[in-house]
């Protein structure tokens, strides 16, 4: 059997069966596609998650009830529209972004999603960013997918500003990777992982690159 490891993360997944159940199960309609596209329409690196982690995560926030979430970095909007698709009309999602040219593309993608009125696109540093959102907690779910240092320091703003119960999700958490490499830039990841185990109750979900899932104690 040819090793499909290096391209889809999995032995068993080929990008034929990738395909196959992107579209049997993530299939996109008209505004997704526009999202999902969007990137290379002008000339931003494509490194959105892939259809199906979408999905799940529009799956996890509708799970746990999503009405107030935070998503730090959103580049055109392709993830915040599975989100706010899974909360309810009045939910708010704040999705920060440090690049301004990338806040402008996913605003257009939400509005042509429908869903710019269920949020908001803050421009900026995310930490400033999170900093003035401090006021607004608690939040029901945290996303982080952006400077990947940064997070430990994103995971300890939301243990203290998600509710008893919010989830915590992770993209890249196996750090394209390196996780084990011997850099700070690794060593700050594998803390995360640390951390966010002994603060939530966790589990990293085997995609590609690891998606870490954690629920703040109740407690
Ligand atoms: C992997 S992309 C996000 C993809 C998006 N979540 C999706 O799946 O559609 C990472 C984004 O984070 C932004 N970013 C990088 N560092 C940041 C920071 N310190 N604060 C906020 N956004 C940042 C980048 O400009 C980029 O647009």
């Amino acid at each position: 059997m040819a090793d499909t490891t290096s391209r889809t993360g999995s032995r068993y997944a080929t990008p034929e069966l990738v395909d196959f159940v992107n579209r049997v199960h993530a299939a996109h309609d008209e505004a997704l596609q526009l999202a999902f596209d969007a990137p290379v329409r002008h000339d931003m690196p494509a490194i959105q998650v892939a259809p199906s982690e979408g999905k799940l995560l529009g799956m996890l926030a509708a799970l746990c009830g999503a009405r107030r979430a935070v998503e730090v970095g959103t580049l055109a909007g392709y993830s915040a529209i599975h989100l706010a698709r899974a909360m309810p009309e009045d939910g708010v999602l704040h999705c920060l972004e440090l690049e301004p040219r990338h806040a402008e593309v996913a605003r257009a993608s939400l509005q042509a999603a429908g869903m710019l009125e269920r949020t908001r696109v803050h421009v900026g540093p995310a930490l400033e960013s999170l900093e003035s959102l401090a006021s607004e907690a608690p939040f029901d779910l945290v996303f982080l997918d952006a400077d990947k240092e940064g997070y430990p320091r994103y995971g300890r703003w939301a243990l203290e500003h998600l509710r008893p119960g919010g989830m915590l999700l992770a993209d890249n958490v196996y750090f394209f990777g390196q996780l084990m490499a011997d850099t700070p830039a690794a060593a700050a990841m594998r803390r995360f992982h640390e951390e966010t185990a002994a603060d939530f109750q966790s589990v990293c979900i085997p995609t590609p690159d690891g998606l870490l899932m954690a629920i703040k104690p109740l407690g």
